[in-house]
């Protein structure tokens, strides 16, 4: 496991001066999605990834039901009463925040503690460091008050959080991935059934190189909500006919095509392209397990057009990345990852060229949108652990 040993020891320092030793630190990567986006919530699949990127979190129990929070790279403070969990109005302490609030509501014996936090997850990147902030929280509170919850109610614990305490109407796969990674493998995760399996990631034949439009769009989380209405809409039109759908992983593009073509024209495209991708990913598991990494590389491609065309959750500047990448020789596959409007795109790059392609990019995207291009060549890393 790769651990920011120089972070770990700031966040040490941190916490010796204002509290004293942390009773426990714990380790909760960022994601990568290879295939599968804008699936989980329609309760299709995805295939995620733990990253080499992670957030610490150091807590220490205290004896009064006070909750002090301090966040090491923002050199920022919060206060909060565990009998008055209210947002922040600061963003990050709601992560963290909203999972106690869950841990209460459910019946949890939380007590008050203090805590840093710190990390080097690219925020706003699309890297799930918020993910990564609530798998933090629910594992350290969990392990500091001995509340013997196991991983997958964790996991869902902290996605409650995001969607009733933060509002974003977000699915599983984020904190699955956080919680639940392996080094060098990917998930295969059935958003519905929670199962999930293992799929080897050919880390020795390919570099996973991640390219940040550097684009933070105000609209994503709104955007976002508002897609899985247009999703839940179509769900409702296509069961009047057929009854056993319950969301658009029981629906088929037949279905699609039958039902909505005709009606409203964004709810059939948003539901186009989500049936479309839920079985994309099943073919592209098969391509990895035959490691046909062209082939499955040629669906990132095919996954990138519908986000953009169809589900309408790209950017330019995303799309310019896609486009530049399309017919290079090194590149396998490339897409936009995550919710979208901006974040990164995730490049499946042949073996020892990623950072070539990423010094040629660079100045052709300042020319382009007069942005740096910031990349991050990631390794598959284990989830949420114990330091
Ligand atoms: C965000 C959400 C996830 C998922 C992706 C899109 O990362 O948090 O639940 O829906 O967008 O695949």
């Amino acid at each position: 496991m790769s651990v920011n040993k120089e972070l770990v020891a700031t966040i040490e320092s941190i916490f010796g001066e204002r509290f004293g030793k942390p009773d426990t630190i714990v380790r909760s990567p960022g994601r990568i999605n290879l295939i599968g986006e804008h699936t989980d919530y329609n309760m299709g699949f995805v295939l995620p990834a733990s990253i080499d990127k992670a957030i610490y979190l150091a807590v220490q129990k205290r004896n009064d039901r006070q909750i002090q929070l301090v966040a090491a790279d923002l050199d920022e403070s919060h206060e909060s009463s565990l009998d008055a969990l209210v947002k922040s109005g600061t963003h990050w302490p709601d992560y963290i925040l909203g999972v106690i609030d869950v841990l209460q509501k459910n019946g949890f014996p939380v007590q008050g503690f203090n805590a840093v936090i710190g990390g080097d997850v690219p925020l706003g990147a699309g890297l799930s460091s918020s993910a990564a902030v609530e798998c933090a929280t629910v594992y350290a509170m969990n392990t500091l008050f001995g509340l013997g919850i196991d991983r997958k109610t964790m996991v869902q614990f902290a996605q409650k959080a995001e969607n009733d305490f933060v509002g974003l109407q977000c699915g599983i796969m984020d904190m699955f991935a956080s919680m639940f990674g392996e080094a060098e493998k990917v998930i295969r995760l059935d958003c519905r059934s929670l199962e999930y399996a293992y799929m080897p990631f050919p880390s020795e034949k390919v570099d996973i190189l991640l390219l940040d439009t550097g684009v933070k769009h105000s609209l994503a989380s709104s955007e976002y909500n508002l897609r899985r209405q247009e999703c839940e809409r179509g769900v409702a039109v296509i069961a009047q006919k057929y009854p056993s759908v319950k969301s658009l992983r029981d629906a088929t593009i037949g279905m699609v095509e039958e039902c909505l073509a005709d009606g409203d024209a964004v709810v059939y495209k948003r539901c186009r392209y989500v049936t479309e991708e839920i079985r994309r990913l099943q073919n592209g598991c098969e391509d990895l397990a035959k490691h046909d990494f062209a082939a499955f590389g040629q669906k990132m491609f095919t996954t990138h057009r519908g986000l953009s065309e169809l589900y309408e959750v790209s950017c330019p500047e995303a799309d310019a990345l896609v486009t530049m990448v399309g017919d290079h020789p090194d590149v396998l596959g490339a897409r936009m990852m995550g919710g979208g409007f901006g974040g990164c795109t995730i490049n499946m790059v042949k073996k020892g060229k990623a950072e070539k392609l990423a010094e040629a990019l660079a100045p052709r995207y300042f020319s382009q949108f007069d942005k740096e291009l910031k990349s991050y060549l990631v390794a598959i890393d284990k989830g949420t652990s114990l330091l």
